[in-house]
């Protein structure tokens, strides 16, 4: 059966982790994978989550199956931090959450759910997007056409090209729209965009999937999920994806959530007995640990304002390193203009630099981003970034 397989290459930001490792220069750089860095280059564990750890190692007392739901009380808080404590859909009782093996799981719990809605659905994802969408949904059987969104010439948002194909899209469509730090391009839309896709949605009743990956590395918890609300208080139905990876630092254990809102809370009802059966026919039931953890930080007062500093802490060191980038590569001589990368939001930003660039920026500088210059603007340091500039203006 094996015989007709031919090898794939390795997935585009995958694949550079392990290239980075392999590489024995000093000066290596790593700006590929979307994960937080220190100063020093490491990601470490955050301390309210060894402390939650810690409470969890204390407090178990058994291991038996949990349920496809996953923890109620991590769904409960975790909607809470999506949602806010007051939102009109929670106390229309409309929202339902899993929890789900990382984003990617919820992702595609989405995805199936809206297969078992309708068969063959077409999903818009925006142009461009992260690089696993579209297989992602495609594994699962949906139809992914794209609507415009980087300008990458302005290296701005093309906001007349996204709301005028969006106001094409059938009302049997689903719309993924990324919350906030949108990956890969670092540009996410203003309260107003927000404002008006959102009064496309409701004017044409497609459904909107928000994938929020990054909540608090933008602007701050709550902003991250202006639009997010907005959109929430302003559809019918809607399904929100999100993650604990980057937030809570807890990429490895894979937690995430899928959170389906129903026009009426009979209607989400009956959408959620369809996202269980989704689960049990794909993985069964979540991993317990990351929801352990995420639900013990969020439900104790300590732990939790412990946890908000160290994501501000996270977020500042990325909004700093951005102006860093800027000035640095003034200083390092280059004259075409990176001011844009300190007005985009989040872990990433497009140097906007071709291929060819990007492979020598690899071979001969050791310094690892994804083909189409995505970079992580995590992986900068002060350590690093005179040699970052410095390589970019040679390559230049
Ligand atoms: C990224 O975009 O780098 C992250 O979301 C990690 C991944 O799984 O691709």
């Amino acid at each position: 059966m094996f015989a007709s397989l031919k090898a794939l290459p390795a997935d585009p930001i995958l694949g550079l982790l392990a290239k980075y490792r392999e590489d024995t220069n000093p000066k290596k750089i790593d700006l590929g994978v979307g994960v937080y860095k220190n100063e020093a280059g490491e990601t470490t564990v955050l301390n309210c989550v060894k402390k939650a750890e810690q409470h969890r190692t204390d407090t178990e007392t058994s291991k038996v199956y949990i349920g496809p739901t996953g923890s109620p009380l991590f769904n409960d808080e975790m909607t809470k931090l999506i949602f806010g404590q007051n939102h009109k859909i929670l106390n229309e009782n409309r929202a339902r959450t899993v929890s789900t093996p990382g984003g990617t799981g919820a992702l595609r719990v989405a995805a199936e759910f809206i297969k078992s809605c309708k068969a063959g659905a077409t999903i818009w994802v925006s142009n461009p997007t992260w690089a696993n969408h579209t297989g992602l949904f495609e594994a699962a059987g949906l139809i992914v056409k794209t609507y415009p969104y980087y300008d990458y010439e302005n290296k701005n948002l093309d906001f007349d090209g996204m709301l005028a194909t969006l106001k094409q899209v059938s009302s049997d469509d689903a719309v993924l729209l990324h919350a906030c730090c949108h990956n890969p391009s670092g540009m996410d839309l203003n309260q107003e965009q927000w404002q008006q896709v959102a009064d496309v949605a409701k004017s044409i009743g497609f459904m909107p999937v928000i994938d929020m990956a990054y909540q608090g590395f933008g602007q701050g918890l709550d902003k991250d999920a202006y639009g997010l609300r907005l959109m929430a208080e302003t559809v019918k139905e809607m399904v929100v994806c999100s993650s604990c990876s980057k937030n809570f630092g807890l990429y490895r254990e894979r937690i995430g959530a899928c959170t389906i809102i129903g026009e009426s809370s009979l209607q989400a009802d009956i959408a959620f007995s369809v996202v269980l059966s989704v689960i049990r026919v794909i993985y069964s039931m979540p991993p317990a640990h990351g929801a352990a953890l995420v639900e013990t930080i969020l439900s104790s007062d300590e732990l939790r304002n412990e946890w908000y500093q160290e994501l501000a802490e996270m977020r500042n060191r990325i909004n700093g390193n951005r102006q860093l980038m800027v000035d640095k590569l003034i200083e390092h001589g280059v004259t075409r203009d990176f001011n844009f990368i300190a007005r985009q939001a989040g872990m990433f930003s497009f140097l906007g630099i071709t291929p060819e660039q990007v492979q020598q920026l690899q071979d001969e500088y050791s310094i690892y981003m994804v083909g189409s210059s995505r970079m992580s603007i995590a992986g900068i340091a002060s350590s690093n970034v005179d040699y970052l500039a410095q390589s970019i203006a040679k390559v230049l």
